[in-house]
């Protein structure tokens, strides 16, 4: 069932040329837990902020739960709206215990009982024993679980997190990344949670979107956008990767310094190919497939080398090597790239980028 439906959003701040958001569609699945990416600047909180209603959309259409809450003649309030937020900064108050920031947002009407309610909400996130403690006397990762308690309570139709870990420091974030997608988890809520780091979304969402200049690049698993980006921004997003312009033709693909196999050979023409560091097999000896290439720069990073090489015209490719042998600036070395693993960039957008 869909939770939430955004279909074609736009927003766009005073005088500004550039649109924050534009034209935005959307959908998240009952129990799906989604991760919004991007760099700074990108939308990402302008985007949760016209989903919760606390900014108004030029145009398109939100629904939640199946009811329409913004379209052309439509703006409902956000306390109407069945959505539950935690804030960067989780935004408990500071004179209410735990207990007391959790019964805010339940109403009489719809929890009769809210005590009972309240401690099964701390149940979930583990703070059964911290009811009556004031915010100020827990750690940064205990407050985030009030603040996602607080969020949960009431049932909304979707969750929604601005940066949720963007203020834990390096080890306690891997740990309360997974406590949080947990806690979403067991509570069965649908969750949009903002993130500009790619560790977050890779580790912990079921589907990543990916915005850019207010617009949403590609949505998919973690794994689609890491393996098959759409462009080039999506691909580099996500780490490393070698982009190539390349002749299709014959089933192969034709570089300037050698040709590919390609396994699912496209259309002849001319394409912008692209292949991760990992995908690229090392060797001081040449094979068949191979590519001759010179070493321009080698890093030593314990569980791997970062190799710089260049193929000819095809200047700099990076390559992942795990060998045991240590490579040097100046080495002949031969690369094979992995067929199966490359992949066929859109370049309509973003051309520029190729390097
Ligand atoms: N209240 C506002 N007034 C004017 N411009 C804004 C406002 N909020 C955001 N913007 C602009 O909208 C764009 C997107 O911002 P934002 O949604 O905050 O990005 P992100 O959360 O991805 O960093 C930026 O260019 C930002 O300057
Ligand atoms: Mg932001």
């Amino acid at each position: 069932m869909e939770v939430l439906s955004i279909k074609n959003l736009s927003k766009k701040f005073g005088k500004k040329l550039q649109y924050a958001v534009h034209n935005a569609n959307l959908s998240l699945e009952k129990g799906e837990l989604m991760a919004l990416v991007g760099e700074s600047g990108s939308g990402k909180t302008t985007l949760l902020r016209l989903i919760a209603g606390f900014e108004e959309a030029d145009t398109g259409e939100i629904s939640i739960n199946g009811d329409k809450v913004v379209d052309d003649h439509l703006n409902i309030k956000p306390e109407k709206r069945k959505i539950g937020m935690v804030f960067q900064d989780y935004a408990l108050f500071p004179h209410f215990t735990v207990s007391e920031n959790i019964a805010f947002g339940l109403s009489k009407k719809q929890f009769p009982n809210k005590k009972e309610r309240i401690s099964e909400v701390l149940e979930m996130v583990g703070l059964k024993s911290f009811a009556n403690r004031y915010p100020q006397n827990l750690s940064g990762g205990q407050q985030q679980r009030v603040a996602l308690a607080r969020a949960l309570a009431p049932q909304p139709g979707v969750i929604l997190l601005d940066e949720p870990f963007s203020n834990l420091d390096a080890v306690l974030k891997d740990q309360v990344r997974e406590e949080v997608r947990n806690i979403i988890k067991k509570a069965g809520a649908t969750a949009l949670f903002v993130t500009h780091d790619m560790r977050d979304a890779l580790s912990s969402a079921d589907r990543i979107a990916i915005l850019k200049d207010g617009k949403i690049q590609q949505v998919g698993t973690p794994r689609e956008l890491y393996e098959k980006p759409r462009n080039l921004y999506v691909a580099n997003f996500f780490g490393k990767i070698n982009a190539m312009n390349a002749t299709a033709a014959d089933g192969s693909y034709k570089l300037k310094s050698g040709t590919i196999h390609a396994v699912n050979p496209p259309k002849n023409g001319e394409l912008l190919i692209a292949i991760r560091p990992e995908n690229i097999d090392i060797s001081l000896k040449p094979s068949t497939d191979s590519f001759e290439a010179k070493v321009v720069l080698a890093q030593y990073f314990g569980d791997h080398q970062q190799v710089h090489a260049d193929i000819g015209a095809e200047a700099h490719i990076v390559i992942h090597a795990h060998e045991k042998i240590l490579f040097h600036k100046g080495d002949t070395i031969y690369l094979t790239f992995n067929a199966e693993k490359i992949h066929v960039l859109d370049t309509c957008w973003y051309p520029g980028l190729v390097s």
